[in-house]
């Protein structure tokens, strides 16, 4: 994986973020198992429900357009912390990704950490048999 090009492209998806009411700027860039890239920004509402994350963005587009077999999420925003993605996109990821799939979160000067998508969302919700988490239960 080009790590490089993968950060380059999340920060270029970040610039096109449209976010009128929170101003805070965040871009995605979605790695394919085939080696393609789809990039994606936060997309805000007045309605502020409909409003969309840079990573459902980059996650629709790419199934939109007929892939399904992703490798590693690049996630960048104005913030100096590392950006992790909320609740709902690591949903999403788990809809579509392996227990392994990479999410690679970015602080906005350079800094990066990785994690599994295991690791942030363990005992995922899902209908599919072969993705069924079984969830430890209490004695
Ligand atoms: N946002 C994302 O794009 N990704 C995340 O994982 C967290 C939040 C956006 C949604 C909203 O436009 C702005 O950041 C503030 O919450």
């Amino acid at each position: 994986m080009d790590l490089t090009q993968l950060i380059q492209k999340a920060q270029e998806a970040k610039e096109k973020a449209y976010v009128p009411y929170s101003g805070f700027h965040v871009g995605a860039a979605l790695l394919c198992k085939d080696g393609t890239i789809f990039t994606g920004c936060n997309i805000e509402n007045s309605a502020y429900g409909p409003t969309n994350c840079a990573e459902r963005t980059a996650i629709f587009k790419a199934v939109s357009e007929g892939y399904r077999e992703f490798k590693a999420i690049a996630i960048i925003s104005d913030s100096k912390e590392l950006t992790s993605p909320c609740g709902v996109c690591r949903q999403v990821m788990a809809e579509f990704c392996e227990p392994d799939f990479e999410v690679i979160m970015l602080s906005c000067d350079g800094r990066y950490g990785s994690a599994t998508l295991e690791e942030l969302l363990p005992y995922a919700f899902s209908l599919k048999e072969e993705k069924l988490a079984t969830a430890p239960e209490l004695s």
